[in-house]
């Protein structure tokens, strides 16, 4: 008797006590719920985190990537397709304008061309094709990342093109003159024809390279399966890959996700029941620059590598590759299949979660993902950049729901948005310690 006594005792001081905190639901998130009715029903209201503010609105083109300047310009890129431009700057609350300008979005020979039957993007070096994401630099650079691979309606059945070299590039634009002052291309060796280059992230200290100029890690989401990361030394213009089809990189197979509570199937006009098949997609640095995050989109595991080991270039080290492909550390999983990455000074690497209308913190101190923010708006966030200004932008744009994947019926409704929220504990932009 008075055995058990005790041990009711002892549960009630631990349910009073640290159990809310221990079962892992944060106390301060409690905003996920509220109650209605005259009995009081507990609901998901589908929200937590700090305030989310509206930043800008799309009328006429969806946006993918963005990137905010020093200066805290905002630029954005649209994928395309029979848009009018591909790179654009932020003019207003409502209205994006070609950037630089119309004509460097304009290949005079088109976006495409075909080749016994193949459709290949345009092989146009000095022109912006179809452009996938953006980055600036703390030396106020913007860079231009084109995949080369527009997408196009073939016989009315909608389908990706194949790279063309020199399609496929990264252009450097000074953003205190407006004018490009280096273009990136690559053999294809380096970027196949089915690469897709997906994202980018920089290390610009002279110690990141022999060369001293700095280098760009790019991840390969490659549909098609020939996933991975692409490196540019951006003094010698060399690049190589690492991690080419590492299990880390692939795509899940035949991955159902569920998008505002519906199991998601890709039905695209003219072909089989398809699925989700990005792989490698988001990556982000720690803050030192020394070690990399990354996931394929269709899984809910994370994955992380040093950053000496995609540095190593397998042509000057018959071993580099052997060597990338053994010390992949996997984290395992973090609550749902992730999007777009953002990090900042302190090393929060925050993960887009377009399964939950979310944004999800990884935390490498304790090995932990934690909740960030959560909004009924951010239907599907797609890719995030974080400010100098302490703010963490994203891009949200329904792409679920857009026509290639929906039996050619476009559901996504304007406005695709900007939106932003404070970053947590004054953290900022993280410039690697320049
Ligand atoms: C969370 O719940 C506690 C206890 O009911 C309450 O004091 C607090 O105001 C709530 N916080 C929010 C953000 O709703
Ligand atoms: C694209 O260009 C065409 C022809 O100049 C113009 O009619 C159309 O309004 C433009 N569309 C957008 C969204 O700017
Ligand atoms: C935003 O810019 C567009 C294009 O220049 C213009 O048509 C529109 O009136 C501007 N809106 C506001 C609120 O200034
Ligand atoms: C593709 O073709 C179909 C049928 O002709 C048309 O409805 C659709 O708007 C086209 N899509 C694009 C992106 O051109
Ligand atoms: C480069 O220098 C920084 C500090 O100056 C140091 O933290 C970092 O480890 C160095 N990186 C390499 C690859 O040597
Ligand atoms: C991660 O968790 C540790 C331990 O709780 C905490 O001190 C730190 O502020 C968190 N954030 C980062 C970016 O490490």
């Amino acid at each position: 008797m008075a055995r058990t006594q005790l041990c009711i005792f002892l549960v009630v001081i631990h349910c009073l006590g640290l159990g809310a905190a221990q079962a892992g639901f944060p106390v301060e998130l409690n905003s996920t719920f509220s109650t209605t009715g005259s009995r009081n029903v507990r609901i998901d209201t589908g929200t937590y985190g700090p305030p989310v503010e509206e930043y800008h609105y799309f009328y006429d083109q969806w946006p993918i990537g963005l990137a905010v300047s020093k200066t805290g310009r905002v630029f954005t890129c649209y994928t395309r397709g029979t848009y009018n431009y591909t790179l654009g700057e932020v003019v207003n609350e409502t209205a994006e304008a070609p950037y630089p300008n119309l004509e460097l979005n304009t290949p005079p020979d088109g976006l495409y061309s075909e080749t016994n039957g193949i459709m290949f993007g345009s092989s146009d070096s000095s022109h912006f094709i179809s452009v996938q994401a953006l980055y600036v630099t703390p030396d106020d650079t913007l860079w231009v990342l084109d995949s080369g691979r527009p997408t196009i309606n073939q016989s009315s059945r909608p389908s990706s093109t194949y790279a063309a070299p020199g399609g496929p590039k990264l252009v450097a634009i000074d953003l205190s003159t407006d004018k490009v002052t280096r273009t990136y291309t690559l053999p294809p060796s380096v970027h196949y024809p089915d690469s897709y280059m997906n994202d980018l992230r920089f290390d610009l200290r002279t110690n990141a390279t022999a060369a001293g100029g700095g280098i760009v890690y790019i991840v390969d989401s490659s549909n098609e399966g020939r996933t991975g990361f692409i490196m540019i030394d951006l003094a010698t213009g060399e690049s190589w890959r690492q991690l080419s089809q590492h299990p880390s990189t692939l795509a899940v197979y035949e991955v159902v996700p569920s998008y505002n509570g519906i199991p998601f199937y890709q039905r695209q006009k003219g072909h089989t029941l398809g699925f989700q098949s990005p792989g490698n997609d988001g990556a982000e640095l720690d803050q030192h620059g020394e070690v990399m995050y990354y996931s394929a989109l269709t899984t809910d595991y994370l994955y992380s590598i040093e950053t000496k080991y995609l540095r190593a270039n397998p042509s000057l080290d018959p071993l580099a590759d052997k060597r990338a492909s053994d010390n992949v550390k996997n984290l395992r999983q973090r609550g749902g299949n992730a999007n777009g990455f953002a990090g900042d000074s302190l090393g929060n690497v925050y993960m887009l979660m377009p399964e939950h209308n979310a944004i999800f913190i990884y935390n490498y101190t304790t090995g932990l993902t934690v909740p960030y923010v959560r909004d009924s708006r951010m239907v599907w966030p797609d890719s995030a950049n974080a400010g100098w200004d302490g703010y963490l932008y994203f891009t949200i744009n329904q792409l679920p729901y857009q026509p290639d994947l929906n039996d050619g019926v476009d559901g996504r409704v304007y406005p695709g948005l900007i939106l932003r929220v404070k970053m947590p504990d004054g953290a900022n932009k993280n410039t690697l310690l320049i």
